[in-house]
């Protein structure tokens, strides 16, 4: 059995796609979800989806071992973010090396970096007048957005393109491709 451990932070679509796309897969467990918002609608969809969750914050996230605590309990081969805003501990990361990937909606190491989440990043591409943008998956290290890419496509930004239309080309691609990468490096 192949188990998953969610971080989130907001909406959660991601966290769904992938909950669904391994739903009939009987050696996928989707374990738990960590997320650090009360109001997020990740936490919603995780109840629908019975996905076991916890809320953190920042003193248990980064004074206490509790999380990597229940990480331990739970002995996931790996740990995904997605939409998750905060940096993850050195602790967590020299524990789980390799087994921490993040889902970026740009082409890192373009629109990376601290601040640059979501809405924000489509808003610069389209503000630097970018003529294209995409996704790239990759390993968490200690810093924002730095570590070895695992996978990267592209998406056409045309003149004419809002960042809402930009983030739906981006949440299409999302879609298709995060949960196929995870079950590459599942069963790799
Ligand atoms: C996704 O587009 C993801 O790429 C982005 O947040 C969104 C979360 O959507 N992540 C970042 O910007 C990380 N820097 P979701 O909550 O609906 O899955």
């Amino acid at each position: 059995m192949k188990r998953i451990v969610f971080f989130a932070s907001g909406n959660g679509t991601n966290v769904q796609q992938i909950t669904e796309y391994f739903a009939n897969n009987q050696q996928v467990e989707i374990s738990y979800l960590f997320c650090n918002n009360a109001d997020a609608y990740v936490l919603e969809r995780a109840k629908n989806l019975h996905i076991p969750s916890m809320i953190i914050n920042k003193q248990s996230f980064y004074e206490s071992d509790m999380v990597l605590e229940k990480i331990n309990q739970i002995h996931p081969d790996l740990i995904v973010l997605a939409g998750f805003l905060w940096l993850v501990p050195a602790s967590l990361i020299a524990a789980y090396p390799q087994k921490i990937i993040n889902i970026h909606p740009a082409l890192l190491p373009k629109f990376g970096g601290k601040g640059m989440y979501g809405h924000h990043v489509h808003e610069a591409v389209v503000a630097a007048k970018e003529q294209q943008t995409g996704i790239t998956i990759h390993y968490v290290n200690e810093h924002y957005d730095e570590g070895d890419t695992i996978f990267q496509t592209t998406c056409p930004v045309l003149p004419t393109d809002t960042a809402d239309d930009v983030a739906a080309k981006i949440h299409l691609l999302e879609k298709e491709y995060f949960p196929k990468v995870i079950d590459k490096i599942l069963f790799a």
